[in-house]
């Protein structure tokens, strides 16, 4: 039990580093969860007006999450998709701010690299060709999540469907209150004033 226990660990703790938080501070530009919707991510900071800002904490929260399942997979064989599930969790759910994480959308991209590029690529492709077309954040991210295990079950994969199933439901949970703006037309789309 010592093995998956430590990447139960390592994956959360790797996944609770709030970057959009961190280099927002570090840049000045205020707290986060006072602008906007208030989240710790990317589309977040992107309303701070600092594009890089937004930019580098997209890498950094889907670096953590493939790196989370790269190293503990590499160290113990087997256990990688342990340390998904936990490096997800301790995006959306980190103990350093009261369990009120992130939405999941670019961990779970970094997550679905590691596990399978060409699942990654998919929803690295419907995340990005969405945003460019329809331009709301929350859609094109709670796209790519429903398309990643659709995508590992058309490739064949089927023993990452149920993980990535799961991480998707979460992303859609946590999207609540976007699906309320959604329906009452009130979901602001990127590059708007509002965006
Ligand atoms: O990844 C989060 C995005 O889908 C929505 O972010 O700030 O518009 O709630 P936000």
């Amino acid at each position: 039990w010592a093995a998956p226990a430590a990447a139960l660990l390592f994956g959360y703790l790797l996944g609770s580093i709030p970057f959009g938080l961190i280099l927002t501070r570090l840049a000045g530009a205020g707290d986060l969860r006072s602008i906007g919707s208030g989240n710790i991510g990317a589309t977040n900071v992107l309303r701070t007006g600092r594009k890089g800002l937004a930019a580098a904490t997209l890498i950094l929260d889907a670096a953590k999450g493939f790196a989370a399942v790269a190293i503990v997979e590499a160290v113990s064989p087997g256990n990688g998709a342990v340390a998904a599930a936990a490096a997800f969790v301790g995006h959306l759910y980190p103990v350093w701010l009261r369990f009120r994480g992130g939405k999941g959308v670019a961990t779970m991209l970094g997550i679905a690299l590691a596990l399978s590029w060409p699942v990654g690529l998919v929803y690295a492709l419907v995340w990005l060709g969405l945003l460019a077309v329809v331009r709301i954040s929350s859609v094109s991210g709670m796209s790519a999540a429903v398309a990643a295990p659709v995508a590992a079950a058309v490739l064949g994969r089927f023993e990452i469907v149920p993980l990535l199933i799961a991480l998707a439901l979460m992303v859609l949970w946590k999207h609540s209150a976007n699906i309320g703006r959604l329906l009452s037309g009130t979901e602001p789309r990127v590059g708007t004033s509002r965006g």
